[in-house]
């Protein structure tokens, strides 16, 4: 019998503190940055977005995400037996954030964890790979999660990108099983894009070498993405013997509604069928899959037995899909 990985648990978490882009167009006036509430509305969908205060961090998010995940899965920390974080606003250089988040769920039990970076790919990366490793046998039940804080990478003097992202966190639980489950994925990257979306700066002998914020060419990488986003998609589709017209879910990276609009298109699915999140948390890149699918799950849209193609695309750049039966 085929051994499949399946979702039996979804989590998220927001940081309290809600910016509204009336918020934040105050916020940047005061600096002499002119942007408005009708700008963002128009190109980006984006109408508020959480960020997280000075202290918390990305596997404190994690935490609170995974404790839901868990607790909807109806098992203990103790029951997983790897740990992978999609993040590219990691806690420290090193250790991981997946190691910093199992000390915190109180796992004793010695299971592996790694943290995955492929930007706003993340999630599917990283479902990607606990699919694997739990087709394999090296894996029996993997918390994935994805969690940012993109609001500490952010140049407030820059308004084309500082309006566009925002904190938060969402987690599943994967788990074997004869039922699928994950039923194809297709992972691309294309390296030569490296300084379309970036954040260039390093550490060197204890200084910041370089840019330590968020770089991005919006319109380079928006005509990019929705192109791959149609070719991923078809890609999974094929892969499992589906057509479009067997989704039931579409739960796209939420960066832009404009993007999301033209993939619905291409795939010629109604926006009925798109899960929006965009216009309440903004871009959490790797956060905003596991996010947005934890809130049509707790929201009664996305229920077992439907089929969801969940897509990410990001920096690197990076892309990818995950075709799933819940
Ligand atoms: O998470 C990874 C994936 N990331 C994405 O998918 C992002 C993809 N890109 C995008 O979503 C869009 O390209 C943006 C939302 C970033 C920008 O939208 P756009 O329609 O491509 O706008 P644009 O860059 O062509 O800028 C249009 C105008 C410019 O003014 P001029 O040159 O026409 O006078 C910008 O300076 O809008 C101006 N502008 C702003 N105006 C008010 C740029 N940012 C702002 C702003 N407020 N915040």
């Amino acid at each position: 019998m085929r051994r499949y990985s399946r979702i039996s648990g979804t989590g998220s978490y927001l940081p309290p503190r809600l910016v509204t882009n009336d918020d934040l167009v105050a916020q940047l006036a005061e600096q002499g940055i002119e942007t408005s509430d009708d700008w963002i509305v128009e190109r980006t969908g984006i109408r508020a977005r959480h960020f997280a205060e000075r202290d918390v961090t990305a596997s404190d998010l994690a935490l609170e995400a995974s404790r839901r995940a868990l607790e909807a899965a109806g098992r203990q920390a103790q029951d997983i037996d790897l740990i992978i974080v999609a993040t590219s606003t990691p806690d420290m250089v090193f250790p991981s954030t997946a190691a910093i988040l199992q000390h915190k769920l109180g796992i004793t039990n010695g299971c592996p964890v790694f943290d995955v970076q492929a930007v706003c790919s993340g999630f599917v990366y990283a479902l990607t790979v606990a699919d694997s490793m739990i087709q394999s046998g090296a894996a029996h039940r993997v918390l994935v999660v994805g969690s940012e804080v993109f609001s500490r990478i952010l140049d407030f003097q820059d308004r084309t990108t500082c309006v566009l992202f925002g904190d938060g966190a969402g987690a599943v639980v994967l788990e074997a099983s004869d039922q699928p489950g994950i039923l194809a994925s297709a992972l691309h990257a294309d390296g030569s894009h490296v300084g379309i979306l970036c954040v260039p700066g390093n550490v060197y002998g204890g200084q910041i070498l370089g840019d330590p914020l968020l770089k991005m060419d919006g319109q380079a990488v928006f005509k990019l993405a929705v192109g791959v986003l149609e070719k991923a998609a078809r890609a999974t589709l094929e892969k499992a013997g589906l057509t479009e017209g067997d989704i039931d879910w579409l739960i796209p990276h939420q960066a832009n509604i404009r993007i999301m609009q033209s993939t619905a298109r291409r795939l010629k699915l109604s926006m009925d069928k798109v899960v929006v999140t965009v216009d309440q948390h903004g871009n959490t890149s790797a956060a905003s899959i596991p996010l947005a699918l934890d809130h049509a799950v707790r929201a009664g849209q996305v229920r077992p037995g439907q089929t969801v193609m969940l897509e990410g695309v990001g920096g690197g750049f990076t892309w990818g899909a995950v075709l799933l039966k819940m």
